[in-house]
């Protein structure tokens, strides 16, 4: 029998299987359902640095005077059910870890490393098992340069490691310009992992209405490749843990990834569009796939398929399709 479970920032899963921070754990029924059929640790809904730093109205408004926040970003809260969204969370989060028994992590969505960073310790103290931070920013101001753009991740790593002893995780995107180099640097500060990548909002809207729409919501599994090149190229590179996100919807995109090199897979939109009972279907096509291969455990076939150790380095810098398909 394979054995799936493996250890991700420092932390021991029964398998690699996370389900990723989104609307589907965000109450406790699903994140307990979701540890029923299977999951190997969750990640709770972020909360966001305005909303700890932005407790009342007159916060918010000095914060959009001072151009801090756009004014679409004011027409997301909800002020009535505002009252407190710090203690909604952390007593979420007690919840959470008093009902469950799986490695729950908590997580902020942050762009300054300003203002909030005490509230890492709050968090810490709900007894959680680790944080993710979604940190990221539009680098759209043409006047700022990649290091500007980018110190503020370091500021971020430095300040909230400094404050706890929890793993932390940092969940990134891949608009940076050396983005190797960026990431490397990265994982050499104390956060025990990289989550790559996260998937944006992108705006869209209409031809004929000129009215903004979302662009689709979820993921396709088409979406997989992106993260599936870094984490190869990355893999025995970085000097954290790397899990991998974005388009992982079964299983098979699951043992990709860990081929690659991740250590623990996230995954979210699967669950949007085929139910919380994908979790287990998952976790048996990885399980089937070892024994099938003759694999024991996860760490017997982590990173074969990484840049490091494939026989075809060369596969994951290909980006020109000239060679194969010019006669398409
Ligand atoms: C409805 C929805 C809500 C999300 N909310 C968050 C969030 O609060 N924090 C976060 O870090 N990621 C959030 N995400 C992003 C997911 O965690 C994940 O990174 C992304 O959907 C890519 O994974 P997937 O391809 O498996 O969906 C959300 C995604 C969706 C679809």
């Amino acid at each position: 029998m394979a054995n799936l479970s493996t250890t991700y920032m420092g932390l021991k899963l029964r398998n690699p299987l996370i389900i990723a921070s989104s609307g589907l754990t965000e109450n406790i029924d699903d994140i307990v359902e979701f540890e029923a059929r299977g999951a190997g640790a969750v990640v709770i809904k972020s909360i966001f640095e305005e909303e700890i730093i932005a407790k009342a109205h007159d916060n918010l408004n000095r914060m959009q005077a001072s151009g801090f926040i756009y004014p679409e970003t004011m027409e997301y809260f909800d002020y009535d059910s505002m009252e407190d969204p710090i203690s909604n969370y952390l007593e979420f989060l007690g919840k959470v870890k008093r009902e469950t028994s799986i490695p729950i992590l908590a997580s902020i969505n942050c762009v300054t490393a300003e203002g909030w960073i005490d509230f890492a310790k709050r968090i810490e103290d709900t007894g959680v098992d680790g944080l993710e931070l979604n940190v990221f920013e539009l680098p759209s101001d043409p006047n700022r340069t990649s290091e500007q753009n980018e110190q503020v991740y370091f500021d971020i790593a430095e300040r909230v490691t400094n404050m706890v002893k929890l793993p932390v995780a940092m969940k990134v995107g891949y608009y940076h310009g050396a983005l190797a180099n960026f990431l490397v640097s990265l994982s050499e500060t104390p956060i025990k992992a990289l989550v790559l990548f996260n998937r944006f909002y992108n705006p869209d809207f209409g031809i004929n209405t000129l009215e903004f729409t979302p662009s689709s919501v979820f993921s396709t599994p088409a979406e997989l490749s992106t993260s599936l090149r870094w984490v190869a190229i990355l893999s025995g590179r970085v000097s954290c843990d790397i899990a991998a996100s974005t388009g992982v919807h079964d299983g098979n995109a699951m043992v990709k990834q860990l081929l690659a090199g991740a250590k623990a897979v996230q995954a979210c939109s699967t669950f949007y569009r085929n139910g919380k009972e994908q979790t287990t279907f998952m976790i048996r096509q990885l399980e089937d796939w070892m024994n099938q291969n003759g694999f024991k455990a996860i760490e017997d076939f982590t990173g074969k398929m990484s840049q490091q150790k494939t026989y075809n380095p060369a596969a994951f810098e290909r980006v020109q399709f000239m060679k194969y398909f010019h006669d398409l």
